[in-house]
């Protein structure tokens, strides 16, 4: 089938306005001309045309799209990835929570983005090995992802060596067993945790979530362009309880995009505090 610039030029602005994803022509082009290809094959699609035109007003149980999102998510993750984040939040963030909370109220986490699992899991690791909050306290972590592959597979704890390098053996060795050649993950944290395949955009899911204490949003906004930035950044606001926080990748700058959290240094790290 024929796929022109102009093509890419539309699928992508489709993209963009549904997701915030950004993609470019020169870097982007061949990911999208594969995908649109293959589904033209297995659907039969006759021409660039009619694919578009039935993802925009065919595609009601939103099939079409998700395949697309699916193909153009860029999931890199692993346990422990910026790890000293995580001792922040066990070390300064969770005992100060905790002094603020109700006795019967848990704490409420959000990852979003979660990709395939390993940041929420890493967070329930640290509690486990740092038990003096989580003896005391509930817990309630929620990992979201626009890409439903990479939900199915955090819901399935299954994790190549590459995915786990960063844990030390004795963690390997506590939690993860060998089958089939990945490291399956203790099937009672695989259940602490709820998926749930969610946009971060979509402003009905998102407050289905409800109020969070702390949210990590590493690694996502960086794809973002800067006024889906900002729309993000606002839902997370409202999504945190008073004096919550939030947690971005080293390379993701909250005041460069909106200016109501107040940033605090831990080590030499920046967190964001409602
Ligand atoms: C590089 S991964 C980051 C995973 C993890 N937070 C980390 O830092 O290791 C980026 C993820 O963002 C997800 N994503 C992109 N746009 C999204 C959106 N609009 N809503 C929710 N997730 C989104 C992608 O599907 C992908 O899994």
């Amino acid at each position: 089938m024929v796929f022109s610039q102009e093509n890419f030029e539309k699928l992508s602005e489709y993209i963009y306005r549904k997701s915030g994803i950004y993609l470019e022509y020169t870097k982007h082009y061949e990911k999208l001309r594969k995908q649109v290809d293959k589904r033209s094959k297995s659907e039969a699609y006759s021409s660039f045309r009619k694919y578009f035109y039935t993802l925009r007003f065919e595609d009601k149980e939103g099939v079409e799209f998700e395949e697309l999102i699916n193909a153009v998510t860029v999931n890199e993750t692993y346990f422990y990835r910026e790890n000293h984040q995580f001792e922040i939040l066990i070390n300064e963030l969770l005992p100060q929570i905790d002094q603020i909370k109700g006795a019967s109220e848990p704490i409420r986490i959000l990852c979003a983005p979660c990709s395939t699992g390993e940041e929420p899991y890493s967070i329930a690791l640290h509690l486990l090995e740092d038990d003096k909050i989580v003896n005391e306290r509930d817990f309630e972590i929620i990992g979201i992802d626009i890409d439903s592959t990479v939900i199915e597979k955090a819901q399935k704890g299954l994790y190549s060596d590459r995915s786990i390098h960063a844990l030390s053996p004795s963690i390997k060795r506590k939690y993860f067993k060998k089958k089939m050649g990945y490291n399956e993950l203790d099937p009672d944290i695989r259940e602490a945790i709820t998926f749930q395949k969610a946009n971060v955009f979509d402003k009905q899911e998102m407050s289905t979530l409800g109020k969070f204490d702390v949210i990590f949003s590493r690694n996502m906004l960086i794809y973002f362009d800067d006024a889906s930035k900002k729309e993000v950044a606002m839902n997370f606001y409202n999504m945190l309880n008073p004096q919550g926080y939030i947690l971005l990748g080293h390379a993701e700058y909250m005041n460069r995009i909106v200016t109501v959290f107040k940033p605090l240094q831990f080590n030499k790290q920046i967190i964001y505090q409602k």
